[in-house]
């Protein structure tokens, strides 16, 4: 398949230009002022499958955002794969912060990308490798080397928690029915250290509002004598870590999965520098859960952050007041074996039986999803392992990520598929911040890498 070499050489500019047009969508799906936006971007993606030379293509009406479809079946007696992806980005703010517009994509060069990076929101999360994959289908079909089945299902609500995903599972089983998913939303270590992902956290997120008087107070004339709900529901989340930094929740860890001592040994083999580490965050010292290493603090370890705080006066100059609200978003990280419905039910008892007498707090419960895992011992695991040999030279290493897809777990539970995580992006990438990007060795890398997937997992399997 040396093709594949020269057909990447030939086309890349192309590959390169099309991903440029997409990334110039803003497919923001948190933001309902964008969704012309997004139903744009699923146009563009089914166009995308076609032109890829997939049989049948349609746009998938959810009763949230359309799922793109697409498929080439060549022999029913072969296996499936389907591929998973998905079109909707991250909202771009704080705008400020980016130094060429989000939605203008610019090549630049970097220290880890010599060759060039492409800066635009989605770039890397999921919008570039979700392309990767409509490319090497497309050389596939093209040059008659496509050796199985292949399904295409592009999403455009995972930033905002797959909520319409569930059911179009349910009701699309046959459809969808594959041997393997395969999935580039991920990173790996290092351009010359691939890695292959083989877990991922699950997720509870919830939104907590506190409520002291009902009114907003002059801070002099009453400060000091009634329940500031600022000031509680600070306290409330400085008590939900203990002093050795783990979670107060009662029951929390209750299901957590202890990973064993030689698991844990085998882990700590993949490559991880904590002064490099620190110096890439400008931090002079990490902060986690005692008894773990970095690596195991965001992998195999549950966790709990707040990702937004608010109330009160926050405009320029100074106002005094006592406001009568204060809210905070707050995220769970999730490990196997933690249910997110159940681990959001003990964070709300928790959290209610902590509040003060003078305030009420109510808890809204946003998106959750499962914890993934899986082995390597699979035919999957071991066709991609193979084909980061031929493309890398090297064996990837299997690593567990603290990002979540939810929608993973709930393959297997529905389609009863395990899925293959080969992610081809750089944790440098900023994705969901500011100057997000793409190596563009990184894009063609997976183009390359892709169809050697298909070839061994084909030949493993028959
Ligand atoms: N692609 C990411 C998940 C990811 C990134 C996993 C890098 C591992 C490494 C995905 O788009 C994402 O952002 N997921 C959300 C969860 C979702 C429910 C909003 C997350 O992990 O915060
Ligand atoms: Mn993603
Ligand atoms: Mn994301």
């Amino acid at each position: 398949m040396d093709t594949i070499k020269n057909y990447i050489a030939t086309h890349k500019e192309r590959f390169l230009n099309e991903l440029i047009e997409l990334l110039k969508i803003p497919s923001i799906s948190a933001d309902p002022a964008y969704s012309k936006d997004v139903l744009k971007t699923a146009e563009m993606v089914e166009q995308s499958l076609k032109d890829a030379g997939c049989d049948t293509t349609e746009i998938c009406k959810t009763k949230g955002y359309p799922v793109v479809y697409g498929e080439k079946i060549i022999d029913s007696s072969l296996p499936t794969i389907l591929v998973y992806g998905h079109y909707d980005v991250q909202p771009p703010d704080p705008m400020n912060l980016w130094t060429s517009p989000p939605f203008e994509p610019v090549i630049k060069k970097t220290e880890l990308h010599p060759e060039g990076a492409i800066f635009a929101r989605g770039s890397c999360d999921d919008k570039g490798q979700m392309y990767m994959h409509v490319k090497a289908i497309e050389f596939m079909i093209t040059n008659d080397l496509l050796p199985c089945n292949v399904k295409v299902m592009i999403e455009g609500e995972e930033e905002v928690g797959s909520d319409s995903l569930a059911d179009f599972l349910e009701n699309h089983k046959e459809k969808l029915s594959n041997d393997i998913i395969l999935i580039s939303d991920t990173g790996m270590i290092a351009n010359d250290v691939p890695s292959i992902t083989t877990g991922l956290r699950g997720l509870s997120y919830v939104e907590v509002e506190v409520t002291g008087p009902n009114r907003d107070l002059h801070s002099g004339i009453y400060g000091g004598a009634v329940p500031n709900p600022i000031n509680v529901l600070n306290k409330m989340i400085a008590s939900l870590h203990d002093e050795d930094n783990r979670i107060t929740v009662a029951e929390f860890y209750d299901k957590v999965e202890e990973v064993s001592n030689e698991e844990r040994a085998e882990m700590a083999k993949a490559p991880f520098d904590l002064d490099e580490y620190k110096k890439a965050l400008d931090i002079d010292d990490v902060y986690g859960e005692k008894g773990f290493t970095t690596s195991e603090r965001y992998s195999i370890r549950p966790t709990l952050d707040v990702n937004g705080i608010w109330g009160g006066y926050t405009g320029e100059g100074a106002k005094t007041v006592i406001a009568s609200k204060a809210y905070a978003k707050i995220s769970m990280r999730l490990v196997p074996h933690q249910d997110p419905d159940e681990i959001t039910e003990l964070f709300t008892k928790h959290f209610e039986s902590i509040a003060p007498k003078g305030v009420k707090v109510k808890v809204t419960p946003h998106h959750g999803g499962l914890p993934y895992v899986t082995n390597m011992d699979s035919l999957g695991y071991k066709a991609a392992a193979k084909a980061y040999e031929t493309t890398f030279g090297k064996t990837p290493i299997p690593e567990r990520t603290g990002g979540s897809i939810p929608i993973v777990a709930l393959f297997e539970q529905v389609l009863g598929s395990k899925t293959i995580l080969m992610g081809f992006g750089l944790d440098s990438d900023a994705i969901h911040s500011p100057n997000e990007h793409f190596g563009i060795w990184n894009y063609l890398k997976g183009i390359e890498t892709i169809p050697y997937f298909y070839k061994n997992f084909t030949e493993l399997s028959t």
